[in-house]
């Protein structure tokens, strides 16, 4: 719709606009079977290349949807009411869109359709809503828990490019949900970020941090995508996660998580983000000392994970907005 509005912005009145009037076929009496091919007539003049391919596509798998499904004027009518709740409850701190592209599999086929990146490199999964833009930089090394109490984690590991070459000063952005399933956005008691922050790598790529095991999570369960979860019987978990964005000159940004493997909603996501490669092995361990000497007297888990940039890629010219 945005797209239609600029266009209507640019073109309307002008030259433009003139020419598209001049060109439209004068058709009418369209039916269910000729409606289509009149309204894809009707986009011939966009100028933009891209734009016109996506307006005919849009237009004709939208067509066939509501032919294929025989729409009625109720279903019509509840589709708009739902679309408009949806788009009320976004806010800067909530993106209602975003849980529904995410829990019809929408937002992991653009992901998978944009990061074809080489064998070999670190798969990608979504972000998510819980990334909170510059969060606070930390230490090497340091412990990220706060006040939140669970079992320790100890996290490092090294970043590299596809060649293998370590990647220093690399950004690693870490964020995850506490021992009951819930990130500090969702805790308004929490005076301070917490199991979230800014890593840098060092000078041979490595990066090591301390923090607590995550646990599975509700998506956003509240609002109009909650709606569809119940009335279609979905339930809203998450498989339990820790997420990574990684932000290197010369690379791609990688934005990914890293999965508990005993997780018993790896099979069932409620986003269709998990991939096997991404799946670890949080391994369990008895008091003792920490690979960073630190002396810890309780069992904590331990996970090591390198991670693979791809080299930075050409990026196709995004459509007019
Ligand atoms: C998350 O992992 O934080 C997330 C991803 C997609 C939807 C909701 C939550
Ligand atoms: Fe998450």
């Amino acid at each position: 719709m945005a797209l239609i509005i600029t266009e209507l912005l640019l073109y309307g009145g002008g030259p433009a606009f003139d020419m598209m009037l001049a060109s439209d076929n004068y058709m009418r009496d369209f039916d269910e079977n000729n409606i289509t091919a009149a309204v894809i007539d009707r986009y011939q003049n966009t100028p933009d290349p891209r734009l016109k391919q996506i307006m005919t596509s849009l237009v004709r798998h939208l067509h066939d949807f509501v032919r294929d499904v025989e729409l009625t004027e109720a279903e019509w009518v509840y589709a708009i009411d739902y679309l408009t709740r949806t788009g009320q409850l976004c806010t800067d701190k909530r993106q209602e869109f975003i849980l529904l592209s995410d829990t019809l599999g929408v937002s992991m086929l653009v992901d998978a359709i944009n990061h074809r990146f080489a064998k070999g490199t670190t798969e990608t999964t979504v972000r998510g809503p819980f990334y909170v833009e510059n969060p606070p930089e930390a230490a090497f090394g340091a412990d990220i828990s706060g006040e939140a109490k669970g079992d320790p984690l100890y996290i490092d590991g090294t970043i590299l490019s596809e060649d293998g070459k370590p990647v220093a000063n690399a950004i690693v952005d870490v964020w995850h949900s506490d021992a009951e399933g819930f990130y500090d956005v969702q805790l308004p008691e929490l005076e301070e970020p917490t199991l979230r922050a800014r890593f840098h790598s060092d000078a041979q790529g490595r990066f090591r941090f301390w923090t607590i095991m995550p646990r599975y999570y509700p998506i956003p369960y509240d609002g109009t995508v909650g709606d569809m979860l119940k009335a279609t019987a979905r339930h809203p978990y998450r498989p339990a996660h820790v997420h990574f964005m990684i932000i290197a000159d010369g690379h791609e940004t990688l934005v990914t998580h890293l999965f508990v493997d005993s997780d018993q909603y790896l099979d069932s996501d409620a986003v269709f983000a998990v991939k096997n490669s991404l799946i670890r092995d949080f391994t369990r361990e008895a008091p003792g000392i920490a690979p960073d000497g630190k002396k810890i007297d309780t069992p904590w888990r331990k996970l090591h994970n390198d991670f693979v940039l791809s080299k930075a890629v050409a990026k196709k010219s995004a459509p007019a907005a």
